[in-house]
């Protein structure tokens, strides 16, 4: 799998295990009680089956992010709304942030230096730091040098489509390893559709596809908003999201959900997704929509059957790996 981001993201063994220890550890937050593993759990794909997750003061505003494949994806924006300019910078921001992991600065709180001075009297960062990085100097770009490592190292490529994909010179000849329905639902997921004038689907597939790129599945750069615009907590119409996670491990590979689906965990079932889809509103109060799914600047319609929507979700779990749910080393280095 190529690297899209050259050379400058070095990773090696000891800055992803440094990494690790820190995404595990409790002390990272100000009253010893949440780690980065808190809302992302390696048994659902790095995210959270809470709709909200809970920080040392209160709920997050939108649902967690699966961590996987973030290393080859080619948007490198991070958080729902592509907030973050780059990992590194994205990976000390729930440390900082109130609600999550509390070392805000703001008055009354503690700093991310009191952190960095609460983290050297630890005796295994200061070994780590040292082996990682040749002295036992704790800094915020130390730390997130590492945990940007250990997140570019949770990688997902052993599902079934990875099976099927090597077998094939192309992603559009249908797998020999997949069923008739799974090779249906490929298709409809990677083919654009064809829409008549009134944005009714007249031919072709579904077109997820052009947002939810294969082989990687992240999304496109380019995305905008996807329609999907109501918020966690209630607060009016939010449009500012364009990002998705991988949609690998979306699901596991018996279609359960690794958490809810979207950033307003809409819901947990991915015909719910599909109805989403099929029969877009008007979204007159959305000025950030995609003009991939108003074909004709009209909502799109795509008339899936019952039997389309069956096969397009037996595709998506195809894109369930297995290693990532148990390899040891992305799991918790704590007794
Ligand atoms: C209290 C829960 C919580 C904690 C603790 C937490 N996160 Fe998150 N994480 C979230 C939520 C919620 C989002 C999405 C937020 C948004 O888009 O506004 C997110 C998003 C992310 C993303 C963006 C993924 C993407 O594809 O854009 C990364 C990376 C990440 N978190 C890493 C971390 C790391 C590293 C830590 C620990 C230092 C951490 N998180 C701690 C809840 C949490
Ligand atoms: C115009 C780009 C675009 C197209 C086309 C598109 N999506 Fe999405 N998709 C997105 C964006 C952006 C999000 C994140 C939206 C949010 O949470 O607000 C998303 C989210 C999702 C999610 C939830 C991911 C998660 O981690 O919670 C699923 C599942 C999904 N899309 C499936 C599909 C399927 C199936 C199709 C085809 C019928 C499709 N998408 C077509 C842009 C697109």
């Amino acid at each position: 799998m190529p690297d899209p981001h050259d050379g400058s993201h070095e990773l090696t063994d000891i800055g992803a295990t440094l990494g690790r220890v820190l995404f595990y550890d409790k002390q990272l937050s100000v009253n010893a009680t949440v780690s980065c593993a808190s809302c992302h759990r390696q048994e659902v794909a790095f995210s959270d089956t809470d709709r909200a997750s809970v920080g040392v003061q209160g709920t997050t505003g939108r649902h967690s992010m699966r961590l996987v494949n973030i290393r080859y994806g080619e948007d490198q924006r991070f958080f729902w709304d592509r907030r973050a300019t780059s990992l590194e910078h994205q990976s000390t921001e729930p440390i900082q942030d109130h609600i999550e992991m509390g070392f805000s600065g703001q008055p009354g709180s503690p700093s991310l230096q009191d952190l960095i001075v609460r983290l050297q009297k630890i005796p295994y960062y200061n070994e780590l730091f040292t082996a990682a990085y040749g002295d036992p100097e704790i800094t915020q770009e130390r730390m997130q040098g590492a945990l940007s490592q250990f997140i570019r190292s949770i990688i997902s490529f052993d599902a079934p489509y990875d099976t099927g994909r090597q077998q094939v010179a192309d992603d559009r000849m249908p797998f020999p390893n997949f069923t008739e329905q799974e090779n249906l639902g490929k298709q409809l997921f990677l083919q654009a559709a064809v829409f008549d004038a009134n944005g009714v689907r007249i031919g072709g597939g579904a077109g997820c596809g052009s947002c939810h790129r294969a082989p990687v599945f992240d999304i496109d750069p380019a995305s905008k908003n996807n329609g999907v615009m109501g918020s966690l907590n209630g607060t009016g119409p939010d449009v500012t999201n364009t990002r998705s996670p991988s949609l690998r491990d979306v699901v596991q590979a018996d279609g359960s959900a690794n958490g809810p689906f979207m950033h307003n965990a809409l819901s947990t079932d991915l015909l719910t997704v599909l109805q989403h889809y099929n029969t877009m509103g008007m979204q007159r109060r959305n000025t950030n929509i995609d003009p991939r799914l108003r074909p004709n600047g009209l909502p799109q319609r795509l008339v899936l059957t019952e039997s389309e929507n069956e096969a397009i979700i037996a595709f998506l779990k195809t894109l369930a790996g297995q290693q990532l749910y148990t390899d040891e080393k992305w799991s918790d280095p704590f007794p």
